[in-house]
């Protein structure tokens, strides 16, 4: 099985804090990723320096077999989509608007955008502001954001926080259909309950360290995981 994301001893710093330490991540194609670790664990950072939106202290991130360097990033870059910390868009804007925004900005077709839109079944709130959608929607949208370049490789932090246990299911059940029908998705949370069904594998980070990677049955399987201790 081909791993579309693997990293070598992806470090981040910052000053003489260490954030991330020495990940070797390997996320197989076509998998729900679950990305696991309590609050300042180092999820954000991880999936930042995934997307190159930070620079690694040092480590290497390989995306697609390829090594994500100045010269591959636009490209490495045009195959994922993405949702990091907050939903995006503008409140003041509609739906609509905010994903024409999208179309044009990635050069987009129509059918694209539907397609996207279609996916995470906001067909029907298009025409509303963002500010007055719930919490749930603005994901959702978000996530049709992420989705309208039709990319291989999906990375969403958080997208259930903050939702009601319908919200989540939903989500849940939105990126089961996407991994069938191929896309490898990467998911971050601080609750196992939120994704232990969704995911077919799984990484838990503490304290910016890997303490586990592997199936959900692997997990059940092993020894309990001891976190390291406070430095
Ligand atoms: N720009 C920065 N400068 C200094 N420290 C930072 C910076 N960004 C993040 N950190 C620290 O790195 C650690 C990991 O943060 P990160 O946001 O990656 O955690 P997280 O697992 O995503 O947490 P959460 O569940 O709260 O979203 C935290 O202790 C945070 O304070
Ligand atoms: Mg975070």
């Amino acid at each position: 099985m081909t791993d579309i994301v693997a990293t070598e001893g992806l470090t981040k710093r910052y000053g003489t804090r260490t954030v991330v330490e020495d990940l070797n991540l390997r996320i197989p194609e076509g998998c729900v990723y679950g990305f696991l670790g309590p609050n300042g664990s180092g999820k954000s950072t991880t999936m930042k320096m995934l997307l190159s939106l930070i620079q690694p202290t040092s480590g290497e991130v390989q995306v697609l077999g390829q090594p994500m360097t100045r010269g591959t990033r636009r490209q490495l870059l045009a195959g994922i989509g993405s949702l990091i910390e907050s939903p995006p868009g503008y409140a003041h804007l509609t739906g609509s608007e905010n994903m024409r925004i999208v179309q044009r900005l990635l050069g987009l077709n129509r059918q694209q955008i539907d397609f996207a839109v279609a996916t995470v079944r906001m067909q029907n709130q298009m025409d509303k502001k963002v500010r007055e959608y719930s919490l749930g929607m603005k994901q959702r949208l978000g996530i049709a954001m992420a989705l309208a370049r039709q990319p291989q490789l999906l990375i969403l932090d958080e997208p259930t926080n903050g939702l009601d246990p319908a919200g989540i299911d939903e989500i849940r059940t939105l990126l089961r259909r996407l991994a069938n029908d191929g896309v490898t998705v990467m998911v971050s949370s601080h609750l196992l309950g939120e994704i232990d069904k969704t995911a077919n594998m799984l990484g838990i980070l503490s304290q910016g360290q890997m303490i586990f990677q592997g199936t959900r049955e692997q997990l059940m399987a092993a020894p309990t995981p001891e976190p390291p201790s406070p430095s």
